[in-house]
């Protein structure tokens, strides 16, 4: 869990560094799995940066959350085999199902939804990973399923 001490030791660890604000953001996301609201005016005080400049590097950069990831990870393909299949659509369909956008989480906190581009299943798109499982022809349906055998 979120810890200030321990962030504030992360981010004097890297404080030397030059440009030393993705560092300080990738060790705190490393540590913590996302980056804290909290941690933003420690990371701007400790760079004489202004909390604006930190927040701007967090929702730049998709590799940041700035909340706890889901307990379960949907990666949804993106490319063009699978756009091929009808996944955009689909993607709009599952999206407005969990209540969230690309890189977002489920206000359950049950799934986090990113994007992928390729899982070698082309020939069986659209296609989707749960928890690093493949799913082929996805459906919505398949992905509710999905989500509750992996929600027991
Ligand atoms: Fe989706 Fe290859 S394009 S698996």
């Amino acid at each position: 869990p979120w810890s200030a001490p321990r962030a504030a030791g992360i981010i004097a660890e890297h404080t030397h560094l030059e440009g030393a604000t993705l560092p300080i953001l990738h060790a705190l996301q490393e540590t913590f799995g996302y980056v804290d609201e909290g941690a933003v005016p420690l990371i701007a005080d400790a760079l004489n940066l202004s909390r604006a400049e930190i927040h701007g590097c967090i929702t730049f950069y998709h590799d940041f959350r700035a909340h706890p990831a889901g307990r379960h990870e949907v990666k949804l393909c993106r490319a063009e085999a699978c756009q091929a299949m009808g996944s955009d659509r689909l993607h709009a369909e599952i999206l407005s199902r969990l209540g969230t956008g690309w890189h977002g989480t489920t206000s359950d906190g049950n799934a986090t939804v990113e994007p992928v581009y390729c899982l070698g299943l082309c020939a069986n798109g659209p296609a989707a990973l749960v928890d690093g499982e493949p799913i082929a022809h996805l459906t919505a349906d398949a992905l509710d399923a999905a989500l509750s055998e992996a929600r027991a």
